[in-house]
């Protein structure tokens, strides 16, 4: 069995923190969402991970995630000239994929369960598809299956106008080779894309078995600011233990579960966990309430943050309360008592709640 993660595309949802990097690599408690997969993966069993990645941002990929020596496991880059569709990403992939099953993952997903009984259901029950579905409230965003009495898949839809249930495929799928035959079958469709939910239901007219499998856990397509910051929240939650590797001075508080990167410096704050800190961060003079994910080379300076994520090199000076809040790289924010109005430089695409 392989793996392929699908980390190509535009990353259009989140600008603009994907402006200047890959959506697969926003941290979700300071880890990139792709590390969460390829953990997956491995605790499946598989070890051989191909990587879709895109000319734009391939690169940052590559230096991020490496050879895969960590997870002690194999991984190929496989370049996708342009984001043409999940389908077109499997056909770019045939090369490295031969003729063996395989695990498909879209690498901005999370899911709060081990794939591993998903992979060993899929051996037994001998299907050419295996898909994950979860029941969502907006089947319209997602691809939505109509699903027969004993689990079998009567059709497939990728964003409907009008959704037969609201059973959502989430972005993990088994094949078998079988799939690469329903690939070339298909046609672009409406927004000129190959499409994975086609090609499934090219197999299903092929008269070929496919299977689906209700997720019972979270799942959390963290395209956008809310879903990433509650995928913050419960991965903390689940995650975050207690760590401290950096200063805490004797004037801080630190209650409940933190981790602080060693040479990140705490002075005069309160931090009230879960939180995680990256590396080289000062805190100063603040309160850091639950469920705060905050990165490398940053500084809080009398200040209070909570429920927030804050990116590598950012600064909040002097600003009373920072809450429900995704701050990008290198961001500054803070008072200016001299003056009543608000003096801002925000980049394209940026929502500012005043
Ligand atoms: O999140 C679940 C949904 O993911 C499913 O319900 C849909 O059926 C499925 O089509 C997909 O929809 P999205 O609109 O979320 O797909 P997105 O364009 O965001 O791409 C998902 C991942 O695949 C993302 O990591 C980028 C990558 N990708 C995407 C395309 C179109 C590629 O690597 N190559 C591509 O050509």
């Amino acid at each position: 069995m392989k793996a392929l993660i699908l980390s190509g595309g535009k990353g259009t949802r989140l600008r603009p923190l994907t402006y200047s990097g890959a959506k697969q690599l926003v941290p979700v408690a300071n880890r990139p969402i792709l590390f969460y997969c390829i953990d997956n993966i491995v605790r499946a069993g598989i070890r051989d991970i191909g990587i879709i990645i895109s000319p734009e941002t391939g690169a940052e990929i590559r230096e991020t995630v490496g050879s895969g020596s960590r997870w002690k496991a194999k991984i190929t880059y496989i370049l996708q000239d342009t984001p043409a569709g999940l389908a077109h990403a499997v056909k770019t992939a045939s090369k490295f994929l031969k003729n063996s099953p395989f695990v498909m993952y879209l690498g901005d997903n999370l899911i709060g369960r081990d794939i591993k009984k998903f992979v060993e259901d899929f051996g037994r029950k001998k299907a050419d598809a295996m898909i994950l579905l979860k029941e969502v409230d907006n089947p319209r965003q997602f691809g939505v299956a109509e699903v027969g009495r004993r689990g079998n898949i009567i059709r497939l839809i990728e964003k409907p106008e009008d959704p037969p249930s609201n059973l959502a495929l989430v972005g993990v799928y088994l094949f078998s080779p079988m799939i690469h035959k329903a690939v070339d079958r298909i046609k672009p469709s409406r927004r000129g894309e190959l499409e994975i939910t086609d090609a499934i239901q090219e197999l299903i007219l092929m008269g070929r078995p496919v299977k689906s499998f209700v997720l019972d856990s979270w799942w959390l397509d963290t395209g956008k600011k809310d879903d990433l910051l509650t995928a913050n929240a419960i991965v903390l939650d689940e995650w975050c233990r207690n760590g401290i590797e950096g200063t805490v001075d004797r004037a801080s508080k630190v209650l409940g579960r933190v981790m602080l990167s060693p040479h990140s410096v705490v002075k005069g704050s309160t931090i009230r966990g879960p939180v995680v800190i990256g590396d080289n961060t000062v805190i100063e003079n603040s309160f850091i309430g639950p469920h705060t994910s905050i990165g490398d080379d940053v500084r809080i300076i009398n200040s209070s943050v909570e429920h927030s994520v804050i990116l590598n090199g950012s600064e909040v000076l002097n600003i009373e309360r920072v809450e429900e809040s995704l701050i990008g790289k290198r961001v500054k924010i803070f008072r200016n008592n001299g003056h009543k109005a608000f003096r801002l430089m925000v980049g394209d695409d940026s929502v500012v709640e005043v």
